[in-house]
C-alpha cells in the first residue's frame, strides 16, 4: 500500500535538536539525529548489537550512542566505537535514508537512494515566503493516510464537521470541478453570497455575505495545498484576502498517521494576534477532523467494509486520488509505460469509477 519514492514530512527542523527523534515512516522506525555542524542523519532506529532503539540513546559527537552497551554509530550508519573492543564487525551498522530540510521541515525519501530527487521535494515555500506570514502545526492521527486524503479532496464536510469554525450550510450546497493531471489533482469549489462562517468573520473582519473559494491541489503520496479566498459579494475578487493552507500527510503505519499543516496569509502579515487566532482555530478544526477520522477509521475497521460503500458526486475527487496512489504503487512493483492519453485531464465519469473500484 506504500508509495515508497517518495519525499515524507517528518518533523519540523526546529523539534530535532540535540536529541536523537524517534519517527516511524511507512511502518518503519526511525531516528533523526544532528551531527557535526547540525547536518541532519537519518538512520534505522535500532542498535546494531541487541537491537535496542537507537532513539533511546544519547548523541555524542557525531554519533548516537547506544543506551544499552555503548556502541556508537555515525551520521552514515556505520559502527564507529564499542567500548569493550578495538574490533569493529564489518556487518556493524544500520540503514540510513536520505533526508533534506526545506521550508522548515524535515522530508526523509523512503524509496530507493539513488531515486532521491531534491528536485520533488514537496513545494512548501509559502512557509517561509517573506510575502506570506504563516502558522504551523502538528496532529497525529490515528487513521488510514487515504481518509485524510480523502477528507481534503471533499471539503463538503466543512458544513458539518467544522459549523463552529470555518463551514456554514453554503459549503457542501456548492458544485466541485475536478481536474486531473498526470501528476495532480485539483478540487474546486466557488461559493457565493454565503454567510461568513465563524472563522472568516474574526480571521477577515467580513460580517456581510461574501463569495468564497477553495482549490485542494494534491499531489500523491499524501501533499495539498488549499487556495482559499474570499471577499465581500458585493465587492470584486481583486479585494479578496487570501490564504494558503498546507498539508503534509506522512504514514506512520497502516492505521496511523503524521499530519503536519501550516496557514499562510496575505493580509495583515504583522498582525501577531491574527496569527495565534489562526493557528488556534486551525488546531481545533483539525482536532475536529481528527475525531471523525478516528471514528471512521474504527468503524472501517471492525466493519471491513471498503472506503466508499457508497460514493456521492463529491466523492470524485477522493477516489481519483486512491486510483492516482493505486497506479503509482503498481508501477513501483512492476514498472510500465503509462498508456497514452491516460492523463490527458479527462475525468472518468464518477460511475465508471464507482463500478471498478472496490
Ligand atoms: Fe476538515
Amino acid at each position: 500500500m506504500w508509495i515508497k519514492n517518495a519525499w515524507y514530512a517528518a518533523a519540523f527542523s526546529d523539534a530535532v535538536t540535540v536529541d536523537p527523534v524517534p519517527v516511524t515512516l511507512l511502518d518503519t522506525p526511525m531516528v533523526l539525529f544532528r551531527g557535526d555542524g547540525g547536518r541532519l542523519a537519518v538512520l534505522e532506529d535500532r542498535c546494531p548489537h541487541r537491537s535496542v532503539p537507537l532513539s533511546f540513546g544519547r548523541r555524542v559527537g557525531n554519533t548516537i550512542r547506544c543506551r544499552y552497551h555503548g556502541l556508537q554509530v555515525d551520521t552514515t550508519g556505520a559502527c564507529v566505537r564499542i567500548p569493550c573492543q578495538e574490533r569493529i564487525p564489518r556487518g556493524a551498522k544500520v540503514k540510513t535514508y536520505p533526508v533534506i530540510e526545506r521550508h522548515g521541515l524535515v522530508w526523509i525519501w523512503m524509496g530507493q537512494p539513488e531515486g532521491a530527487d531534491e528536485a520533488s521535494v514537496p513545494d512548501f515555500s509559502y512557509l517561509d515566503d517573506p510575502a506570506w506570514t504563516a502558522c504551523v502545526g502538528y496532529h497525529f492521527v490515528e487513521a488510514d493516510y487515504r481518509l485524510i486524503n480523502d477528507n481534503l479532496l471533499d471539503l463538503s464536510h466543512e458544513s458539518y464537521v467544522h459549523d463552529t469554525t470555518i463551514g456554514n450550510d453554503a459549503v457542501a450546497q456548492a458544485p466541485v470541478s475536478v481536474e486531473r493531471t498526470q501528476t495532480q489533482l485539483r478540487v474546486h469549489r466557488t461559493i457565493l453570497k454565503c454567510d461568513p462562517p465563524p472563522f472568516y468573520v474574526k480571521a477577515t473582519g467580513f460580517t456581510e455575505p461574501i463569495n468564497r473559494w477553495h482549490t485542494t491541489i494534491f499531489t500523491p503520496p499524501a501533499t495539498h495545498i488549499i487556495e482559499n479566498g474570499s471577499y465581500p459579494a458585493t465587492a470584486s475578487r481583486n479585494q479578496a484576502l487570501e490564504r494558503r493552507v498546507l498539508h503534509a500527510i506522512s504514514p506512520a503505519t497502516r492505521t496511523s498517521s503524521h499530519y503536519f499543516w501550516g496557514v499562510a496569509r496575505q493580509y495583515r502579515r504583522g498582525d501577531a494576534a491574527l496569527t495565534e487566532y489562526i493557528r488556534t482555530q486551525t488546531a481545533a478544526t483539525f482536532d475536529q477532523d481528527k475525531e471523525i477520522l478516528e471514528l471512521q477509521q474504527q468503524a472501517l475497521a471492525r466493519s471491513g467494509k471498503p472506503p466508499f460503500s457508497l460514493a456521492f458526486e463529491t466523492d470524485s475527487g477522493p477516489i481519483q486520488a486512491r486510483r492516482m496512489i493505486d497506479q503509482l504503487v503498481a508501477s513501483e512493483a512492476a514498472p510500465v509505460p503509462a498508456p497514452a492519453g491516460d492523463n490527458a485531464g479527462t475525468l472518468r465519469s464518477i460511475s465508471a469509477q464507482l463500478r471498478s473500484y472496490p
